[in-house]
């Protein structure tokens, strides 16, 4: 498998399809997302090939990407949505999605979300606990508008993954217990408003193995099998996120590895099955270009010091999360260093890398940050008071502003000065 499907170096130089990364910085500067169409499509055609045999409906993650644009993108290849917050509806919406095709998770959704998600007709509410069912069926009740609704059940498995990102064991904050979820549905099964049309599971991010998520998926056949039993018919299962990918050494399975194993649960059943796979999506079909700023060595290090930071990428700084390095353009006849390559915020939790093997590296140099179309963006903030980068959608030779870089007046622009 090709890590990186939509970068690859010509002569040397490191391109997004076919634009060189260096004029780029030069044209829009640095820091800079940059994200390849064709990597992106690439994926989204894997996926959607591998699971062609079932009757499937992927809704991608917003929270792992959601630049209108990208979201245009999916839309128009069918895609349906996963939100988790009001932000990610309008979203969705403003970039042209169906509110029809779209699945509202969130373990604590306010009651404004519940009612706009109602008013828009929304496909589907992921609900996390009998009180925000009640909640659910308040507003419904109050808006005499139906909603269908399914009920995240929590299969107590381990993921095998960081443990901020597991999120389907017993002690976590998502899902409900799946003795008490069958007394909820139950309890709805005859409501005039609220409609179960499904059952939804998510164990975890960045999953390198199908084993746990073949477990979810057998407990959440199990317990459908219950719901039969009790006269609750179903139309879909959504097993969620989780499909890892190829950061570092890992290897993660092909999603049809994943389906191999799936289909046989719906073989005879007619149920459909909803995935919302975010991180294997856009992951590897984007990168954060950075300019060296400085070499620096001390009695201890030699530290790379670059112009993005942990504000712009986080993952290095809150999970300890591996990012391949390349340089942008790629000279043999340097010697290989270690490096620690940082950034300029005042916090020593600001690193894209330890102790990193790399060709020499001097200063006006530019790096591409893999592996950053995912989590990356969508994570960053104005710490520092520094401007989030701007972000570049790149089909063949076209290049797209998707984003401008903050300017310096819109990081005050929501300040209120005191009276004097
Ligand atoms: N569905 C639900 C309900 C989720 O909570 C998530 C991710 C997904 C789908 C998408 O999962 P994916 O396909 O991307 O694995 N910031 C972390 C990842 C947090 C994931 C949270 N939930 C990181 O940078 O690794």
């Amino acid at each position: 498998m090709n890590q990186f499907p939509g970068f690859a170096y010509r002569q040397g130089k490191l391109f997004v399809e076919d634009v060189d990364l260096s004029t780029l910085a030069l044209e829009f500067g640095t820091p800079a997302y940059i994200y390849s169409k064709s990597a992106l499509m690439t994926r989204w055609v894997e996926l959607c090939g591998a699971f062609s045999a079932l009757d499937f409906f992927p809704c991608y993650a917003v929270k792992a990407n959601s630049n209108i644009a990208i979201l245009q993108i999916l839309a128009q290849w069918g895609a349906g949505f996963d939100i988790v917050s009001l932000g990610e509806l309008e979203r969705v919406l403003a970039a042209g999605g169906d509110a029809s095709k779209i699945m509202f998770s969130g373990v604590a959704k306010r009651e404004d979300e519940i009612r706009k998600a109602i008013h828009c007709q929304i496909g589907c509410i992921n609900v996390e606990s009998e009180y925000e069912l009640t909640r659910i069926c308040e507003i419904a009740q109050d808006m005499q508008t139906p909603v269908n609704v399914s009920l995240r059940i929590n299969p107590d498995v381990n993921p095998k993954t960081h443990p901020y990102i597991s999120t389907g064991l017993k002690e976590s904050k998502f899902g409900i217990a799946s003795q008490r979820a069958l007394s909820l549905y139950d309890s709805i099964k005859n409501h005039p408003w609220v409609k179960p049309v499904g059952v939804d599971c998510h164990i975890g991010s960045q999953i390198t193995e199908t084993a746990p998520y073949i477990d979810a998926a057998k407990h959440v056949f199990a317990f459908v099998e219950k719901l039969e039993q009790l006269g609750i018919q179903l139309k879909h299962i959504d097993l969620g996120g989780g499909f890892g990918i190829q950061y570092e050494q890992e290897q993660p399975p092909e999603f049809a590895a994943y389906a191999d194993k799936i289909a046989p649960l719906f073989a005879n059943k007619s149920y459909q099955l909803i995935v919302e796979p975010g991180r294997s999506i856009v992951a590897n079909a984007g990168m954060l270009l950075a300019r060296v700023e400085y070499i620096k060595d001390t009695d201890v290090n030699e530290f790379v010091l670059v112009d993005a930071a942990m504000n712009d990428l986080i993952r290095p700084a809150l999970y300890k999360a591996w990012h391949t390095l390349l340089p942008v353009n790629e000279d043999k006849q340097r010697i290989e260093k270690i490096y620690d390559v940082v950034g300029p915020v005042c916090e020593s939790g600001d690193f894209f890398a330890k102790q990193r093997n790399m060709r020499e590296l001097q200063s006006g140099d530019l790096i591409a940050i893999m592996s950053a179309g995912a989590y990356a963006m969508t994570m960053a903030s104005n710490y520092n008071s520094r401007q989030r980068p701007c972000e570049l959608l790149v089909e063949g030779e076209e290049v797209h502003l998707i984003r401008r870089r903050d300017a310096l007046d819109e990081l005050w622009q929501n300040e209120i000065l005191l009276p004097s």
